[in-house]
């Protein structure tokens, strides 16, 4: 089988560079598990029970319609150069939608679709999935959010209505999201996190969590920092970011990670600097009052001497 990541590489030098990273992390920071499933198959140990198998890319029909669900698949895969004008950083969806938007436990599209309309607390309205697909355009992606019924959010509707082919709407769809995961016994701790970071996760993400680059093709995403999500991310909640990292990370690794260290990890992660939350009020105060006023998010806590956000206004957006 072909790695999932082999389609996305700018070169085979970048292919090889990267399986060699991969092959080395293997091998020297974890022993491989060897009954783990390739990641393109759903994976059985998710404890989400999804069944559902979306088609397959050689149905995509050749006809108009088939042209737009391809553009939204390569929107997937490569955000920055396909939807260029509304991404602030250096991810793709698919960093965090993991399998082009596939993956069962990792927040796959074919789940989200029949789930929409919807209402979110998040911003107090029912929301349609385009209205959706802007939010990770704002946060997570650190961008815009492209204009209801623009090319972009077409192709990436089309692309999702597709890969939910025989789904019905059902609010309960077996492997959305991320699969539950049980409380921490110790409360979340940043050394503790750093020490399960520099074991599981430098060696792809690097030591500064800036992520790895080749040809100026985004190869380990960055995890925080200018060019990751914004403080008003999804992933910045760090409940969020332990449940995707726990049945997601390390990559090829699923379930590999005791739930303390997942949740460990992400607190380590979220306890970091990265852009200012768009929604900005002013000051982090103002802005931690509105938005952030959960145990799960770090923005406005002092951490290392500093105060996270305290960066001054957003810029950009
Ligand atoms: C073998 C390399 C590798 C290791 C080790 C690894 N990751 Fe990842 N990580 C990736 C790749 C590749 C992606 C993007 C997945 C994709 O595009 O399909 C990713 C994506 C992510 C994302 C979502 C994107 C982003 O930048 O926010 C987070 C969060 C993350 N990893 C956290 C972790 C954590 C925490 C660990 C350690 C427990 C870890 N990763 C270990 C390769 C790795
Ligand atoms: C940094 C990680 C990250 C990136 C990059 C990202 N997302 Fe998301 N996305 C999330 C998180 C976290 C959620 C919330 C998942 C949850 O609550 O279960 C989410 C939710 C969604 C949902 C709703 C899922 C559901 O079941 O309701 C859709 C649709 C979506 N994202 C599409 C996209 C698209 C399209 C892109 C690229 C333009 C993108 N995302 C980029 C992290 C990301």
């Amino acid at each position: 089988m072909t790695h999932p990541l082999a389609s996305r590489f700018p070169s085979r030098a970048a292919l090889a560079l990267c399986l060699g990273l991969l092959a080395v992390g293997l091998e020297t920071a974890f022993a491989a598990d060897a009954t783990l499933p390739p990641k393109s198959e759903i994976n059985p140990a998710a404890g989400t029970g999804a069944t559902f198998h979306p088609p397959p890319e050689s149905e995509i029909p050749k006809n108009e319609f088939g042209k737009m669900i391809k553009l939204g698949r390569d929107i997937m895969l490569d955000t920055p150069q396909y939807a260029g004008k509304y991404v602030g950083n250096t991810l793709s969806c698919v960093n965090c939608h993991t399998d082009a938007g596939r993956m069962a436990g990792s927040a796959p599209l074919w789940a989200a679709y029949v789930n929409y309309p919807a209402y979110r607390s998040k911003n107090k309205k029912v929301n349609t999935f385009e209205e959706r697909i802007q939010g990770c355009f704002r946060f997570s992606q650190n961008g815009k959010a492209p204009p209801l019924g623009s090319k972009t959010l077409v192709a990436l509707q089309s692309y999702s209505y597709w890969l939910a082919k025989g789904l019905p709407t059902d609010e309960k769809v077996a492997g959305r999201g991320y699969p539950d995961l049980a409380a921490p016994a110790l409360p979340p701790n940043y050394a503790r996190g750093k020490a399960v970071y520099e074991a599981r996760c430098a060696v792809c993400h690097t030591a500064s969590g800036a992520g790895r680059y080749v040809d100026g093709k985004t190869v380990f995403p960055p995890l925080w920092g200018d060019k990751s999500f914004n403080w008003g991310a999804g992933m910045g909640s760090y409940k969020n970011a332990a449940k995707f990292i726990y049945a997601n990370m390390p990559y090829g690794q699923s379930y590999s990670l005791t739930p303390q260290q997942a949740w460990d990890v992400a607190y380590f992660m979220d306890a970091h600097e990265r852009p200012q939350d768009p929604r900005w009020k002013g000051s982090v105060a103002a802005t931690r009052a509105a938005f952030h006023d959960s145990k799960f998010s770090l923005y406005g806590e002092t951490i290392n001497g500093k105060v996270l956000g305290d960066i001054g206004p957003p810029k950009n957006h």
